[in-house]
């Protein structure tokens, strides 16, 4: 529980510089309660605090934790190349915070991307100590063979790689789907596994990672979602 002056709050929510809150505030922009706060020398209790700015309406959150159904054609890199950010799908304010993909999707890759501003979090999920399965469904260019399966499972050697790359599971959904899931996160793993046994991904969705499911969150693409703590638990004990 801390008590912050209200320019204070409004900063480290990413709503810009201590002065450029203060004018937010004193400018009429703020709402708590129902009441226009123009004094930013009031003082709020943090948690549970709600507010709008601008007509938003806003909780104060210590971190942010999202999903988002990533499209293709956007990049998770900061710095872009040839196709949009995705931290051009979040909000400004969360870019004001530090908001960044935990991990990286190829730019054609679609699916479950988790964000945060907190970097224990980040670690925690990025670590390959974790072992955290992320479930893949591939599209195949030639048709899925019970051969494909079976060396899928086995483990592909990879270039670079000391040792070879087996997935955890790995099922026939179609005669040109996969599913296949995996406790690394190499670059390329699922597209270089499947050249590396012989076929080639035309088109690649991640569906879960941990217990989380991008189903279950009903998020168009583009879209992005709050993670709840029950969602967080599940990613927590994965
Ligand atoms: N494997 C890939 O080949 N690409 C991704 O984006 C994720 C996993």
């Amino acid at each position: 529980m801390s008590k912050l002056p209200l320019d204070r709050i409004l900063q480290s929510q990413g709503f810009g510089t201590r002065k450029w809150c203060r004018e937010l505030v004193e400018e009429g922009e703020v709402v708590i309660n129902g009441e226009t706060v123009t004094d930013c020398r009031n003082t709020f209790e943090t948690d549970g605090l709600e507010f709008s700015v601008y007509g938003d309406a806003w909780k104060f959150r210590e971190h942010v934790y999202i999903a988002l159904n990533k499209p293709a054609d956007y990049e998770c890199s900061r710095k872009p190349s040839h196709h949009p950010g995705v931290l051009s799908l979040r909000p400004e304010q969360f870019a004001l915070r530090d908001v960044q993909p935990v991990g990286r999707l190829d730019h054609d890759t679609t699916g479950l991307l988790l964000m945060s501003d907190d970097g224990s979090f980040i670690h925690a999920q990025s670590s390959p100590k974790r072992h955290i399965p992320k479930v893949y469904v591939a599209t195949t260019h030639d048709p899925v063979t019970p051969q494909l399966v079976a060396q899928l499972l086995k483990g592909v050697k990879l270039h670079d790689e000391p040792a070879p790359l087996a997935a955890v599971i790995c099922r026939m959904l179609d005669t040109q789907q996969l599913e296949i899931v995996l406790e690394q996160g190499k670059y390329h793993q699922v597209k270089r596994m499947l050249a590396a046994a012989g076929n080639h991904c035309t088109a690649l969705r991640r569906t879960e990672i941990g217990g989380l499911k991008l189903n279950a969150l009903g998020l168009a693409a583009g879209e992005w979602c709050y993670l709840d703590e029950a969602q967080l638990k599940l990613l927590a004990e994965t």
